[in-house]
């Protein structure tokens, strides 16, 4: 996840490959109760990771449910036919929603002696229609707080199944959702029907749950949308194994990534056009726009058709939230396009109709907008405007303007605060750059260099944290490479360059955080000792050596950026980057920080020898013949003898701020 202030996209310029999608949220927290309500175990693929469905694995297990987790995949076996729990059990929900209504409308339906509670915003998230519904159907249910809000304690009741129970369906369609859920364990002997009390809102959500039950045997009858009935003899039976789909409205930025860019088109995993949630129905607008969208159980796949897009008018209540990428995808239209009957928007995260106008505006495109439509006008080539995207920490706010990075005229994107994608896709942008493409000349690459202990790689990482960008530690390669050398057999010296060579050029090397691997074996500290060090000043004279590692150096400039730490950074391996830094310190003040870390690891140091070693090792590494220690021409020199990282970090930015590469203020 990038938990950066900003993420800076580089003009992308296609995209494809196959991205597989994380599960749906609502899907996954119903799967997880119907399963646990059902007799016999039932196999869960694709499931949700997420703060929410942990809530709901945890509750299950303390009711005493079997459940084994494995990666995706989670093993549930049912409650059904056993007995429930009767000792007192106290369930923390955390902030779920999904998890807090149909779990109280299940536990309360089934009785007990139960108590629910969560985080203090969850006291504050009203259940009182819910309870309400609960109540009239004789189940038994106090405020342990304020009157309509959680927490909840839930006792044993006495039902009363003759006549239909009332539940209002205009604040959320969940309290439906949860009846529907929860009424099947009293339906072995009567029909039980629920009417609905003023218009129901969220029709898709219920349609999902609707669907799932039959999936568990549960067969409800609908009558419009008002009544509701479970017929007599309803109970709860395993489909065996469910898959989990994707979620429809994740998908949706990735079916408009393969309606805009040229290439052998995207594929997502995870999600069918034959999906039981609403969403999906974007598809359809997608391809009036021009997508050409084949589809498979649990696949989809989208390739460019129309170009450029066509601009569409259309009604978009029955899928609000995937409606927001179309905004997006007009700004590659013939023509405006507009979305009519999004009143919705304007209390979703944020505005979001004033959001997607003001943002695309910024972009350099003509936006008009009413109380429940919007219209965009296409931007073409030579309009397009650098911009840093405000987000309104609203995730479909960030997704949705990631993809006009495709845009003509080849400007960068600013997203500001992209972690807020992770209300519904954590790793959002990974997967957009796993697919996405574009020139090595569009992938910004900063270089940093400087004597051994001056402190590179610390400000290297610290700059790399702070942009979301790769980190290549080119140093770590050649005590790599030294390393596997001597572990087959070699030894360091030229008699053996064109064998260190060889293994250079296929090294089988990993980076996982701080650590480095080599085929699959923890290197890192036999690497970083002093002697590590040695070894790999010794192969960085071999010019065999030097050449074997450019491939694999390159292959570090990936989206979206890399900063490159080591000798020939920024005079021959990268050297077009738009910023070269040259690090110095005095030789003192190295030897003091190299004593302070090999004492902090628990080596022996003695200060003045390392100082004289470093004096030394200056010496050889300025003055050998091959890539000789010296700034590139164009690097910005920064003595950092008396600046904390942090403030050498804060230069480095402002000096790539000021490159107006981006062309952002800081
Ligand atoms: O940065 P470091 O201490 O990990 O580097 C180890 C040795 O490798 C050092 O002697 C410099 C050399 N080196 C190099 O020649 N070229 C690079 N790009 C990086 C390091």
């Amino acid at each position: 996840m990038f938990s950066t202030a900003f993420l800076d996209i580089p003009a992308l310029q296609g995209a494809s490959g196959t991205v597989t999608l994380p599960g749906s949220k609502s899907i996954s927290n119903r799967v997880l109760l119907l399963s646990a309500l059902c007799e016999g175990t039932t196999v869960v693929h694709d499931l949700l990771d997420s703060d929410d469905t942990r809530v709901m694995l945890a509750a299950l297990r303390q009711l005493g449910c079997g459940v084994e987790v494995a990666g995706t995949t989670v093993t549930i076996t049912g409650l059904g036919g056993r007995a429930w729990p009767t000792e007192a059990i106290e369930f923390f929900m955390g902030n779920a929603g999904t998890a807090m209504r149909p779990l109280t409308a299940a536990l309360a339906v089934q009785g007990g002696d139960f108590t629910l509670k969560g985080v203090p915003r969850m006291h504050e998230r009203p259940i009182g229609d819910l309870v309400d519904a609960l109540r009239e159907l004789g189940c038994a249910i106090d405020y342990l707080g304020n009157e309509g809000y959680p927490p909840l304690r839930v006792r044993q009741p006495s039902l009363q199944l003759d006549k239909p129970i009332p539940v209002r369906g205009d604040v959320s369609s969940q309290f439906l959702t949860a009846l529907l859920m929860a009424l099947p364990l009293a339906a072995q002997d009567r029909a039980i029907t629920i009417e609905v009390v003023g218009e129901l809102i969220s029709k898709p959500y219920i349609e999902i749950t609707l669907n799932l039950l039959a999936r568990y045997g549960i067969q409800v009858e609908r009558l419009g949308w008002e009544r509701f009935v479970i017929p007599a003899g309803s109970r709860y039976q395993s489909p065996g194994t469910i898959h989990v789909e994707a979620d429809a409205s994740s998908a949706s930025y990735f079916i408009a990534l393969g309606a805009i860019t040229k290439g052998d088109g995207i594929r997502i995993q995870g999600v069918g056009a034959d999906s039981i949630q609403g969403d999906i129905r974007f598809m359809d607008a997608a391809e009036q726009m021009g997508a050409k969208i084949t589809s498979g159980p649990n696949w989809l796949e989208i390739k460019r058709g129309a170009w450029p897009l066509k601009g569409i008018t259309l009604d978009c209540n029955h899928i609000p939230d995937a409606a927001m990428t179309l905004a997006v995808m007009a700004l590659y239209a013939d023509g405006p396009t507009t979305l009519r009957n999004i009143a919705s928007w304007r209390v979703k995260e944020t505005d979001r109709i004033a959001a997607i106008a003001i943002e695309s505006r910024k972009l350099g495109a003509t936006v008009e907008e009413g109380p429940d439509w919007i219209t965009i006008h296409p931007l073409p080539a030579n309009q397009w405007q650098r911009a840093s995207i405000h987000t309104y920490d609203d995730h479909r706010v960030a997704m949705c303007f990631s993809l006009a990075a495709f845009n003509a005229d080849q400007v960068p994107v600013r997203i500001e605060d992209p972690k807020c994608v992770a209300k519904t896709f954590p790793d959002y942008f990974e997967a957009l750059f796993s697919v996405a493409h574009t020139a090595a000349a569009n992938i910004p690459v900063i270089c940093i260099d400087g004597p051994t202990a001056s402190g590179k790689g610390t400000l290297a990482s610290r700059v790399a944290a702070q942009l979301g960008y790769h980190y290549l530690d080119s140093g770590a390669l050649y005590r790599v490479t030294a390393h596997a050398a001597l572990q087959a057999g070699l030894t360091l010296e030229a008699t053996d360059e064109a064998a260190i060579a060889k293994l250079a050029r296929s090294l089988p090397v990993r980076f996982e955080g701080e650590q480095v691997l080599l085929s699959n074996v923890d290197v890192t500290d036999a690497i970083r000792s002093e002697q590590g060090g040695m070894n790999a000043s010794k192969v960085s004279v071999l010019p065999a050596v030097r050449d074997a590692l450019v491939d694999l150096q390159h292959s570090f400039q990936r989206l979206p950026g890399l900063l490159a730490d080591g000798r020939d950074m920024g005079t021959v391996i990268f050297p077009k980057a738009p910023l070269k830094v040259f690090l110095t310190a005095s030789a003192a003040k190295r030897a003091e920080r190299r004593h302070k870390q090999l004492i902090s690891k628990g080596f022996s140091a003695n200060i003045d020898a390392l100082r004289a070693d470093l004096e030394a090792r200056d010496a050889r590494d300025m003055s050998r013949s091959v890539a000789p220690l010296k700034p590139a021409q164009d690097a910005l020199q920064l003595d950092n003898s008396s600046l904390t990282i942090e403030a050498s970090v804060e230069q480095v930015m402002v000096w790539w701020q000021s490159r107006q590469v981006f062309g952002f203020p800081t």
